[in-house]
């Protein structure tokens, strides 16, 4: 497949580091230096589905495509209000789709597992023109009287279209479960007979095994995907690195040996959007018109589970 149209939406408030600092015992020295992150977008009164529907149409536009033409939609999401219908549900509804669609949960992964199902639906033959749109919102899932995880993050969406095409060289995705590093329960309703009492946490993040596994892992799946398709690192021209930590991401530049310039940065403005991280991260840079025809980008990201995932594709 190709992207051919890419779109994000924000929400209008701009959480600065000063304002956290009102609230939290943190300070905006503390955060940059240890995060990179400046300041954040928070949802306070749009919806998450206003932004994932904003970030589709603007796609859509950019990809000058019809809703009703496309084939699949893909929604890769956390959590949301709803835990049904799925959010691609309301996505399809709102942009005049009539296609199928489904949502799924790759934490911040969920952009390049997305990216490598639509490849193998296009490769499976049924469908062509599929929509993905990465919408989250982890300013609700984390404890904000906590200043380890809540200074992270923020909410955003990103989308993009894709069509046929043989622009996706290599994808790699890697799984190694250690659920209790970065996990958050929810509570569901009542039942008579579930014995197990209910737990309603918010996000729970050790951050430095977190650190730890995201660096590895990036290296292996970037590494994995190079000796796939015989790429040497000089011959890729953007890195987008999944924008949770710019420590994280200065490690893997070193590791590669490349040029700042390669790697486009807005963790920040954004800090860290989960799955919208690399779709934002994606339309920006085609927005600022940086990427040409044919340039090679590689895109990696790591999350809870541990699960991560890179690509290699040519613009
Ligand atoms: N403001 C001020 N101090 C803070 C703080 C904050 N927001 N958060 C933690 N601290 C304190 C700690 O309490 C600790 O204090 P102590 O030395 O008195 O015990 C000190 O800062 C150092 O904490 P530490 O956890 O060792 O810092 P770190 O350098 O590992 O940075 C993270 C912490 C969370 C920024 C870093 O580990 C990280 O980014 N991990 C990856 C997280 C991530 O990307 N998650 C999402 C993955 S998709």
């Amino acid at each position: 497949m190709k992207i051919i149209g890419t779109g994000r939406s924000h929400p209008s408030l701009v959480v600065t580091n000063d304002m956290l600092s009102q609230i939290l015992d943190t300070s905006d020295e503390w955060i940059t230096t240890r995060t990179g992150i400046k300041e954040r977008r928070v949802i306070s009164t749009e919806n998450l589905e206003d932004l994932s529907i904003d970030a589709a149409k603007k796609a859509l536009a950019d990809a000058n495509m019809d809703a009703k033409d496309l084939d699949y939609i893909i929604c890769a999401n956390v959590v949301n209000e709803y835990i049904c219908p799925a959010m691609s549900c309301i996505i399809q509804g709102a942009i005049g789709a009539t296609c199928p669609c489904f949502d799924l949960n790759g934490a911040c992964v969920g952009f390049i597992y997305a990216l490598e199902i639509a490849e193998s639906f296009y490769r499976s033959g049924k469908y062509k023109n599929i929509l993905v749109v990465c919408a989250e919102e982890p300013s609700r899932m984390v404890n904000w009287h906590d200043r380890t995880a809540s200074v992270l993050f923020g909410d955003g969406a990103g989308a993009v279209v894709l069509t046929e095409g043989d622009n996706i060289k290599a994808t790699k995705m890697s799984a190694s479960c250690n659920w209790d590093r970065l996990y958050q329960k929810h509570e569901l309703q009542y039942s008579p007979f579930n014995k197990k009492p209910n737990s309603n946490l918010p996000l729970v993040m050790h951050g430095q095994d977190v650190f730890k596994f995201a660096t590895r892992a990036a290296i292996k799946d970037i590494s994995h995907v190079m000796k796939e398709t015989g790429y040497q690192p000089d011959e890729i021209k953007h890195y987008l690195i999944h924008q949770a930590n710019l420590r994280i991401i200065n490690n893997i530049k070193e590791y590669l040996n490349q040029p700042d310039e390669k790697f486009p940065l807005n963790i920040q403005k954004y800090g860290n959007t989960s799955s919208a991280s690399l779709p934002i991260l994606l339309d920006e840079t085609n927005k600022e018109g940086r990427l040409q025809r044919g340039d090679l980008i590689v895109m990696s990201a790591f999350g809870s589970g541990f699960v991560s995932g890179a690509c290699i594709l040519e613009w």
